[in-house]
């Protein structure tokens, strides 16, 4: 970013939030004064179990879960590998079979890569040009050996939200486990565990104005699953490691909060995002959304301008010298500009030029009206500035 501009705008949010303030007080006394380990029997000890006990009751009330139904991972990425490695492994006698949606987060992907190499079969259900799966085509997938179905709650990239609760009902009925990853969800959409058949959920809280490091995974009470980790046998044994209090402090009160503020913040957003793709729409010729206009997380925008594929990564990088952070595809993974296309954008049928063509921009709580106002005005300058860069070449 250049040293003379002062303006920030984050429109980074789906790949992380910044910590909200409100949040950081709260995580303050678990740093400096309860630091006893949740698992010894002296009064520092009682202490933090205390806490440790309130704070995972607060978490698992917002999603209607039970306390002892959280189990505590360092984020999203192990909450996912326990989720199907722990179903997988503890589940093979019953069968080797998982279906998962073909636009999951990588780390569900490749931890499905992995777990083809050790004797499971994974079948991947396709999703249509909005992004969504097809319940009939997911339910044709379920055989006798199928263990377990895991499919997002919302899609990182472009958004979509898919129909848990029909997908949780299919699997019920047919007595197979249900994952989904809410990371990108959470906070964001209500989400009720027992309301939507969820078996197993992964969460964060990094996505949702909390600290890095700290998620969980809901998982039902009598799920037959397997622990990642050995050791002192915390977390009801599914995770072992000395609990991360402070950090479970942090995502407990930045879930309180994006409950509390739930509704009024979807309807803000929302009507900042419709206004830039309406303004979008209106200036640039041969712009357009990718992914479904209507299931989709109120906060996220991604979109493409016919002509301008091929320009994708220098206008991300021009508009960073002006203070605007937006991403090309996913950046909570790997923002490798010399990955291949975007299975996500492929998958709902976009060509791979077309693919890494996309821009996402993703909003959050601490972006105005005003953030709107300007990164419309940038980006117009930006685009007849790459223009002049093209036919001076
Ligand atoms: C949908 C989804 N799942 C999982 C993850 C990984 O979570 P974490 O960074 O907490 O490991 C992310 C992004 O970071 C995500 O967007």
């Amino acid at each position: 970013m250049s040293e003379n501009n002062t303006r920030k705008i984050y429109f980074d949010n789906a790949a992380t939030t910044q910590l909200d303030s409100r949040v950081f007080e709260s995580m303050l006394p678990y740093l400096k004064d309860v630091y006893g380990n949740a698992s010894s029997l002296h009064s520092f000890g009682t202490q933090a179990k205390q806490s440790l006990d309130e704070l995972r009751s607060s978490l698992a009330s917002g999603i209607n879960a039970q306390s002892d139904e959280l189990i505590f991972t360092s984020g999203g990425t192990e909450a996912n590998n326990l989720a199907l490695k722990g179903i997988a492994f503890a589940n093979r006698s019953k069968g080797n079979h998982i279906i998962v949606s073909a636009i999951e987060h990588d780390c569900i992907l490749n931890t499905c890569k992995w777990l083809e190499t050790q004797g499971f079969f994974v079948s991947y259900v396709s999703v249509d040009k909005d992004g969504l799966i097809d319940l009939d085509k997911l339910s044709r997938m379920i055989n006798p050996k199928t263990i377990l179905v895991s499919v997002m709650h919302a899609n990182n990239e472009i958004g979509t939200i898919q129909p848990i609760e029909a997908i949780g009902r299919i699997c019920e009925e047919r007595d197979v486990y249900f994952h989904t990853d809410a990371c990108q969800s959470f906070g964001k959409v209500p989400i009720d565990v027992v309301a939507q058949h969820i078996t197993l959920m992964s969460l964060n809280a990094h996505k949702i104005y909390g600290p890095n490091g700290v998620g969980c995974l809901y998982v039902k009470k009598n799920t037959n699953i397997m622990p990642l980790f050995h050791g002192g046998g915390q977390e009801f044994g599914l995770r072992s490691t000395t609990e991360n209090i402070a950090g479970i402090a942090g995502f407990a009160k930045a879930a309180e909060l994006c409950m509390a503020e739930l509704p009024t913040e979807r309807k803000r957003i929302t009507s900042l995002r419709d206004k830039l793709i309406q303004e979008l729409d209106n200036r640039f010729e041969g712009f357009y959304v990718n992914g479904s206009l209507t299931q989709r997380l109120s906060n996220n925008l991604n979109f493409g301008i016919s002509g301008l594929e091929g320009e994708t990564i220098r206008l991300l990088l021009l508009l960073d010298e002006k203070g605007i952070a937006v991403s090309a595809g996913s950046a909570c993974s790997n923002n490798d500009t010399t990955k291949s296309a975007s299975h996500v954008l492929q998958a709902i049928g976009k060509d791979p030029f077309e693919a890494r063509g996309a821009v996402r921009l993703s909003l959050g709580r601490f972006n105005t009206e005003d953030d709107i106002n300007y990164f419309i005005e940038t980006l117009e300058t930006t685009i007849l500035q790459l223009k002049s860069i093209f036919s001076n070449n």
